[in-house]
């Protein structure tokens, strides 16, 4: 099926607009639907004038209207707020399932189990059946069952950069002695557009610093992406730059496998459209894969302490989130999955 019609609701939001650039750029996708609170309708130009070049190919910015998506779309995007966004998507696949409208959730409100979603948003879950319906959308995982789902839950852009770090060692990870440490760093578009007091240039220029340690909610979604068998740390720390994240995880494999460890994630990643392994002694760079899809990957042994580091950087708004969004659009609706994404990217 080519010229599929697209919805996308949150357009007006940092992970909508992404999408918009992606699906509008992407040669087997129409934009036909575009919705959001009420708060900013009409025109997307009106209200992000750098998409104008767009203007001609938007429809109107509408306020959510559940059952006008599932009419007028064979897919939609929802990035809204979590503990918003997975009761409309999942509304939206309902109201669509007659058609087979196939949706998407950028939102954390369908990627893990009830309890856990509970503990970790410190808010109540979705109905299980939502959630049960709903598939995990890390492609390096779990390619099969997304070609299959009409309901995807998009993934953390921290949890795919971790998970995306670990995934290389296969069975290895069994052997895996003691919790996996994640230092990972994000720009600051990760944290959404609506004002906030730490997000304003006087307190995010000049510093980075840690947050939400041992809270953060990704915690427990790297644990399932990486199949319940080991548990992780993660330190997240806020960058004052706009996109991308950069993660290095400390892995205690065991050190005799060191010497094949390289071939391990070099197999992994010639087999995956998205990861790279960069060539041996280079070290990933955010602005390399800013405004892309891509996942950029380095491995190093350290003998003296006996630890695997593994680098990863990504776009928190690509690969992070509306990229691998469209990524999984591809998987469900059959089609190569660099289509729409051979993205360059913005170095400067
Ligand atoms: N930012 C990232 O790097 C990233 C990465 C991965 C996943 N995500 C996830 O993607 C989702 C969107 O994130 P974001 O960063 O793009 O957030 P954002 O910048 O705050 O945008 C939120 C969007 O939701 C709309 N909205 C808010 N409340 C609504 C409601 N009740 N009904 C309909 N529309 C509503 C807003 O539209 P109005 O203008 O109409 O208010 C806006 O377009 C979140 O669930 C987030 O966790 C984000």
């Amino acid at each position: 099926m080519s010229n599929v019609r697209v919805g996308i609701v949150g357009p007006t939001g940092y992970a909508g607009m992404e999408l918009v650039r992606l699906v509008a750029g992407h040669p087997r996708m129409t934009l036909v639907y575009l919705a959001g609170s009420g708060a900013r309708t009409g025109p997307l130009d009106a209200h992000l004038p750098h998409l104008h070049v767009l203007a001609d190919a938007l429809p109107p910015v509408e306020p959510l209207d559940v059952h006008k998506a599932a009419d007028l779309c064979d897919l939609v995007f929802v990035a809204l707020p979590s503990g918003e966004s997975g009761r409309v998507a999942w509304e939206i696949a309902q109201a669509g399932l007659d058609r087979g409208v196939k949706v998407i959730d950028l939102s954390g409100d369908l990627r893990l189990p009830p309890e856990a979603y509970e503990a970790w948003y410190g808010r109540p879950p979705l109905p299980r059946e939502a959630i049960a319906q709903a598939c995990y959308g890390l492609p390096e995982r779990h390619r099969e069952s997304i070609r299959e789902a009409s309901l995807v839950a998009n993934p953390g852009c921290y949890a795919t950069a971790c998970a995306l770090a670990v995934l290389p060692l296969g069975n290895l990870l069994a052997d895996v002695k003691g919790p996996i440490v994640f230092d990972a760093k994000s720009g600051v578009t990760g944290a959404g557009r609506a004002p906030k007091e730490h997000l304003h240039l006087g307190e995010l220029a000049n510093d980075v610093y840690p947050y939400r340690v041992g809270q953060h909610q990704h915690t427990p979604e790297i644990e399932q992406a990486l199949g319940g068998a080991v548990r992780v740390l993660l330190t997240t720390q806020l960058l004052p730059i706009p996109r991308g994240i950069l993660v290095c995880a400390y892995i205690p494999i065991p050190p005799d496998e060191a010497p094949m460890v390289y071939d391990r994630y070099a197999s992994f990643c010639e087999r995956e459209p998205f990861v790279r392994l960069l060539p041996d002694g280079q070290l990933p760079h955010i602005k390399a894969v800013n405004g892309t899809n891509e996942c950029h990957l380095a491995v190093r042994w350290d003998e003296r302490s006996r630890l695997l580091q593994v680098f990863t950087a990504i776009d928190n708004l690509g690969k992070g989130a509306a990229g691998q969004a469209v990524q999984n659009a591809n998987l469900m609706f059959g089609w190569p999955e660099r289509e729409g994404l051979n993205l360059v990217p913005l170095w400067m």
